[in-house]
């Protein structure tokens, strides 16, 4: 397994490994958990060769957030990703991903707007500045992205389609299922910041939305049903919901009412100074 850090060695590589098959991206910002091992094995199945990115992106921080206490790890996330049969890992420096002077933005408006897009002005444009360029840099024929960043992964998604990323280069961009612990809750490097009595009321959040979904599906109207999922996470020991919302799945379009398309219930909501995120599939009227 190579690791580099800059572009040039990184295209040379990428073109040595695009003479023998496909290029599988996983972009990732380090401090590796299962979840993102989890994209490393769907993408060896996805194609030949696997390439992890790992750069802690400063665009995607805003003033309030610690960009420099993100955990770094290279040399543990490399013996991990060697592990897992990846063939090359770019770990960019920020000078080389943002030369002197950097100065353009990509900004996908709807998709970006509400949700986490709210209360984290700017972040989605840093993902999507940095994701567009990771495309560029290492040109995957398929990209890797965990549905438990929903908003994320529907922000790429129109992004490769309204800049023509997904032909001829990324063919896809394909979101990986969230992994969950047993009792439900999605595996999240957050979920260690919770105490032990945090944790066992966190089951609340799966548990909450899998009964909205329930009555959604079931007819019920759909504000009154994500009122009852507030108050339900509130009782049970959430200090706040920051959002739970009904959204057409790839257009992010909020709905009044279950629609004929595939749909999104996404909720984020706070146990302490903790800020958990989850979303699940509603199923579409016949
Ligand atoms: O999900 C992440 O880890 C980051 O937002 C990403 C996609 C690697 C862009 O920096």
């Amino acid at each position: 397994m190579q690791t580099l850090n800059s572009l040039d060695p990184l295209r040379r590589a990428v073109a040595v490994l695009r003479q023998s098959g496909k290029i599988a991206l996983v972009p990732t910002m380090g401090a590796l958990h299962e979840g993102h091992l989890t994209l490393v094995r769907e993408a060896r199945r996805q194609a030949d060769h696997v390439v992890v990115s790992i750069f802690v992106n400063p665009l995607q921080f805003g003033a309030n957030e610690d960009l420099d206490k993100y955990p770094r790890q290279l040399e543990a996330d490399c013996a991990l990703l060697k592990a897992e049969g990846v063939a090359l890992v770019w770990a960019p420096t920020v000078e080389a991903m943002y030369p002197q002077g950097f100065a353009t933005n990509i900004s996908v408006s709807g998709v970006s707007e509400g949700l986490c897009g709210a209360s984290r002005p700017g972040h989605f444009d840093g993902v999507a500045t940095v994701v567009c360029k990771l495309f560029h840099q290492v040109l995957p024929d398929v990209a890797l992205f965990g549905e438990k960043d929903w908003q994320q992964l529907a922000v790429i998604r129109r992004m490769a389609r309204d800049l023509d990323l997904v032909q001829p280069h990324v063919d896809a961009v394909i979101g990986v299922a969230t992994v969950r612990e047993e009792d439900g809750l999605a595996k999240s490097s957050r979920n260690a910041y919770l105490s032990q009595e945090q944790r066992a009321q966190a089951v609340a959040l799966p548990t909450a939305m899998k009964d909205a979904i329930s009555r959604i599906e079931a007819g019920e109207p759909v504000s009154a049903t994500l009122a009852r999922l507030q108050e339900t996470l509130l009782a049970g020991g959430f200090s706040a919901v920051d959002y739970a919302e009904l959204r057409d799945a790839s257009s992010l379009i909020q709905l009044e009412e279950r629609g004929a398309a595939p749909m999104r219930l996404l909720v984020a909501a706070r146990i302490g100074a903790t800020r958990l995120i989850d979303n699940m599939a509603v199923a579409a009227e016949w």
